[in-house]
């Protein structure tokens, strides 16, 4: 029996490049540079399997190529609002992700992030390399307290809730989180977080406010100008969901004007592009959608991505099914 022909959009650990290339026909995009919509769409009419990232665009248009040939998307991410579900849908194909593999890895960037910004670590780093240090004195950089503050979750799935144990239990940090699917009260007591009504409540009471909720829809834009107005004046905003859930161009405003203290940003509206005026922002830092970069993560997401075609090529229900 032939083998199924998978095609990989990056290039992905070499333990499970070649976890792949033991069981199907793979093509890796050798060059490691997003895809063009021809060659995603060419790749949707010549393999039986399509394994994209984030950073392809999987719409209506790429996948419907004069003959389609895929059957399945194995998404390498838990986030999949780079693809049109519905059009996937009307095409018959099935589509998976790599949920819990990357949970502890992003609520840590999250973690990172709320420290680097409260304690002005990416500032102190530049401070010391440009060599401009001339020493301690008592009043040099000084930032905020994390220990003992608020913690605001705007969703509260798998990486909120990683995020709330280590706050809650390593840093003595009360949680506040809204969720329109909250869970049982047991589950949120078990961080002592408290449920809010809204994401307003969280945004009000929070010293820091973290977004965990998924990209694109009715999320798009959902942090506004608004919404950051009511944040404490001395609060900062962490991202590691998607760019999109926040208005960029009302938290750079809220930034410059001081309506917060900082941000901690991990994604951006126009991924790879940060504006100038973010780069140019002290109070805010910036990491490369980072969240779940750890060669243990990126490899068990990886393997979570072959297992998921296993099953599909097999006849089996994937256990990540999305679509
Ligand atoms: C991934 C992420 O690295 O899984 C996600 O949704 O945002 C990241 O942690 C990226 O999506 C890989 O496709």
């Amino acid at each position: 029996m032939s083998k199924a022909k998978v095609i990989v959009t990056r290039r992905w650990p070499e333990a499970v490049e070649r976890a792949l290339a033991e069981e199907y026909e793979l093509v890796i995009n050798e060059s490691d540079t997003p895809m063009t919509a021809e060659q995603l769409q060419a790749a949707f009419a010549e393999a039986d399997a399509v394994c994209p990232t984030v950073s392809d665009k999987i719409t209506e248009q790429v996948m419907s190529p004069p003959s389609l040939r895929a059957k399945v998307i194995g998404n390498y991410g838990v986030g999949f609002n780079h693809i049109d579900l519905e059009a996937a849908k009307a095409r018959d194909l099935v589509v998976t992700n790599t949920p819990e593999v990357l949970t502890d890895c992003t609520a840590d960037t999250a973690m990172t992030l709320m420290l680097m910004v409260a304690r002005r670590a990416g500032e102190g780093e530049r401070h010391v390399r440009s060599k401009e240090w001339t020493g301690w004195r008592p009043t040099h950089m000084m930032g905020t307290k994390v220990t003992g503050k608020v913690l605001g979750l705007v969703g509260f799935g798998r990486i909120a809730r990683a995020m709330a144990h280590k706050a809650h239990f390593g840093f003595g940090m009360q949680i506040r989180y809204y969720d329109p699917y909250p869970p049982a009260d047991e589950i949120a007591n078990a961080y002592g977080a408290l449920r809010c009504d809204s994401i307003e409540e969280v945004m009000a009471s929070a010293d820091f406010v973290s977004l965990h909720m998924p990209g694109g829809g009715a999320n798009t834009g959902i942090i506004n100008a608004q919404k950051l107005a009511l944040m404490k004046p001395g609060a900062y905003l962490i991202n590691t969901a998607r760019g999109d859930v926040v208005d960029e161009a009302a938290l750079t405003a809220a930034l410059r004007d001081r309506v917060i203290a900082g941000a901690g940003l991990d994604v951006f509206q126009k991924e790879p592009t940060v504006t100038e005026a973010l780069l140019s922002m002290d109070n805010v830092v910036l990491l490369p959608h980072l969240g779940s970069a750890t060669l243990e993560t990126r490899i068990a997401m990886g393997m979570r991505v072959v297992d998921n075609l296993r099953s599909f090529f097999a006849g089996k229900a994937p256990r990540d099914r999305v679509a």
